[in-house]
């Protein structure tokens, strides 16, 4: 059974209460029930932190075990060279994902320190940029 983790950035536990009008209504925790039992035939792992080094812990610990990681940093994508690094030093494969268009939005938004290294990129399907990203690894 592939073993895959869904790692989420800061404020994305506000799901479903954050501006709903760019992240939609669902917490993640009802969306992730989902996705769990859509995709039935994986183990799918689940951790969010708004902590910058927490999250490259995490990433380094699944990094050389699991066979992917679907990871949306959030605002950190912008801003952290160490997230950047560190899915560049890890051996398992990373799809970002972004729930909005990051493209349709501000500036400082296009900059993303991950996409260099990641396997590839989904982003703007709100929650179903997830599940893509869960199929890509299938
Ligand atoms: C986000 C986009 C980021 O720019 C933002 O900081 C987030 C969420 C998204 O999923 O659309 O917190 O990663």
């Amino acid at each position: 059974m592939k073993k895959l983790i869904i790692i989420n950035g800061p404020n994305l536990n506000l799901l479903g209460k954050r501006e709903p009008e760019i992240y939609g209504s669902e917490t993640f925790e009802d969306y992730l029930n989902s996705i769990k039992s859509k995709f039935d035939k994986v183990s799918i792992d689940y951790f969010q932190s708004n902590i910058e080094g927490e999250l490259i812990d995490k990433i380094q610990e699944v990094g050389f075990s699991y066979d992917g990681i679907v990871l949306n940093a959030a605002a950190y994508t912008h801003t952290s060279v160490g997230i950047g690094d560190v899915v560049k030093a890890i051996t398992t494969p990373v799809v970002e994902v972004h729930i909005s268009n990051t493209f349709s939005r501000e500036d400082f938004r296009h900059q993303s320190y991950i996409s260099p290294n990641a396997k590839g990129v989904i982003l703007g399907f709100g929650l179903q940029s997830y599940e893509l990203a869960v199929e890509s690894f299938l």
